[in-house]
């Protein structure tokens, strides 16, 4: 049997490219939580929409990108500087973005942010509807039409506009906050009617979708139901569809030659001492100072443990032209610099910083030779890297110290130490007690999410929610 077709609309596309020449180009595979789950879907005939990340203002470029991005089944939306700066950095990455992980407008631009709001929601639509051509121009008759993210919330309207009998299903990987938190977005009742068009609306725990249906319901003045929204007699069908990793992947590439020379060359650089890790893009959501602060705590209250524990924080630059960003790049900076300046020895730092990322094999071999992970996020979507720490775990066993304030935290929260990251106090003293765990609790805690993250995995994930979408739509045709 053919598989079945599914195109994935998204702003980023799994690999991101580098101009080498006029006609030529280099493909990076692309950072976050959104492209390592969909790389993991494996059974479908998966096409992707997206940016390249890159503007091509010449067409040889542009054709040349195309044909580079073909052999990735890829295609590109075309969106020039003025687009991204308004919808990318503006309205999508300093808006929408800070507002759904609960961190309110920038604070010290505010002014200048509701100036600009309504210039940068129109460019916002703008790139939606040019997702929407791209779409249209590829889409075959019974495709899966699956639209991700906060980027995209306008597309579901889009597409379905063009054409009614499209399967359309939007994913948001973010948090979905309190409706009192969505309802100060001046355009929060066209954002919801928008992605309100699609015939399944995905979020990853059950309080986003409770979110996002009670803002419906209170700012739309629609009916909630247990399924989903309904609205003049059509329903849109609203679930949670917890993500997971592609665990094979990792669990394998642990068996590697290349990474068990990387796993021991690690060991050997931090023989005698603890490894503790953190990894993530270098975002205001993932609570990095606030980690930072708490591990000084800790070693400025555990003297004896100054020289037997180090903390590798990599920091994957991200999103680097929206200010809020270069701003809390030189603020970690200069808080690991104190740090290192206040407890580090002529021969050792207690904190190594990295400003970059790292390729799959080293990520794995650094996550197998960890003791204990600290995620620290104020606000996550989800957050896949404690699922991968998780995944690579199955001989050291090491601890996860997670902030309750990750999706994860409600599937992996039985295994890990739940901690609130503003409570520097409460941090510290985890990181210290993961420390000094016993190896049998280490173990039944390190079991207990091992299991989970080796059985709701990414596949998984999209196996569940295009059935669920193909579902939805057999049983509005049998209502009509
Ligand atoms: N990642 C990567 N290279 C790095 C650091 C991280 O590819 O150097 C990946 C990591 O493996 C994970 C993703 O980036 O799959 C981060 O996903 P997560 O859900 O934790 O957070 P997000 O970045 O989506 O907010
Ligand atoms: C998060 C978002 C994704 C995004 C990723 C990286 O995971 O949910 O949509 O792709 O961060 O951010 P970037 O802005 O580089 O695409």
């Amino acid at each position: 049997a053919s598989r079945e077709r599914l195109l994935v609309v998204a702003n980023r596309l799994p690999v991101s490219a580098v101009r080498r020449g006029v006609d030529s180009w280099h493909l990076e595979i692309s950072v976050g939580g959104l492209v390592s789950a969909l790389l993991g879907v494996k059974e479908f005939e998966t096409r992707w929409i997206g940016w390249a990340g890159v503007n091509v203002p010449d067409e040889i470029g542009q054709r040349a990108l195309i044909k580079a991005l073909a052999e990735k089944r890829c295609i590109p939306v075309f969106l020039d500087e003025e687009i991204v700066h308004q919808y990318y950095n503006g309205y999508c990455n300093n808006i929408l973005w800070p507002l759904f992980h609960y961190l309110g407008l920038p604070q010290e631009d505010r002014l200048a942010t509701t100036r600009s709001f309504q210039s940068q929601f129109d460019a916002y639509k703008k790139a939606n509807q040019m997702f929407a051509e791209v779409v249209k121009e590829h889409y075959v008759e019974g495709d899966v039409v699956w639209c991700h993210d906060y980027h995209l919330m306008f597309l579901p309207k889009c597409l379905k506009e063009r054409n009614r009998k499209m399967k359309v299903g939007w994913f948001l990987h973010t948090p979905f906050p309190s409706s009192e938190i969505h309802r100060t977005l001046p355009s929060r009742s066209e954002l919801l009617r928008s992605v309100l068009a699609a015939d399944l609306v995905g979020f990853h725990t059950y309080d986003y979708a409770r979110h996002f249906v009670s803002a419906c319901t209170r700012i739309l003045g629609l009916e909630g139901t247990p399924e989903g929204v309904e609205d003049q007699g059509r329903l849109t069908r609203v679930a949670a569809f917890p993500i997971g990793i592609d665990s094979d992947r990792f669990i394998r590439a642990l068996e590697l030659p290349q990474v068990q020379d990387h796993m021991k060359e690690l060991k050997e650089r931090f023989a005698g001492r603890k490894v503790m890790l953190g990894v993530d893009r270098l975002d205001m959501i993932k609570g990095i100072p606030q980690k930072i602060l708490a591990f000084e705590k800790f070693l400025e209250e555990n003297p004896n443990w100054r020289d037997k524990v180090v903390l590798l924080q990599i920091a994957v630059p991200t999103r680097t032209d929206v200010p809020e960003y270069q701003k809390l790049t030189s603020q970690v900076h200069e808080i690991v610099g104190r740090i290192n300046g206040r407890f580090g020895t002529l021969t050792a730092v207690p904190i190594h910083h990295l400003d970059r990322s790292l390729d799959f094999h080293a990520l794995c071999a650094l996550y197998a030779v960890t003791d204990v992970a600290l995620v620290t996020s104020l606000r996550d979507g989800m957050n896949l890297v404690s699922y991968e720490f998780v995944a690579c775990q199955a001989s050291k066993k090491g601890v996860l110290i997670l902030s309750e304030f990750a999706g994860a935290a409600q599937s992996l929260g039985a295994g890990a130490i739940l901690v609130n990251p503003w409570n520097v106090t409460e941090v510290a003293s985890s990181i210290g007690y993961a420390l000094n765990m016993p190896a049998d609790e280490r173990e039944k805690r390190h079991h207990h999410n091992f299991v989970h993250v080796t059985t709701h995995t990414s596949q998984e994930w999209a196996a569940t929610f295009v059935s669920e979408l193909n579902d939805t739509i057999v049983e509005a045709q049998l209502r009509t």
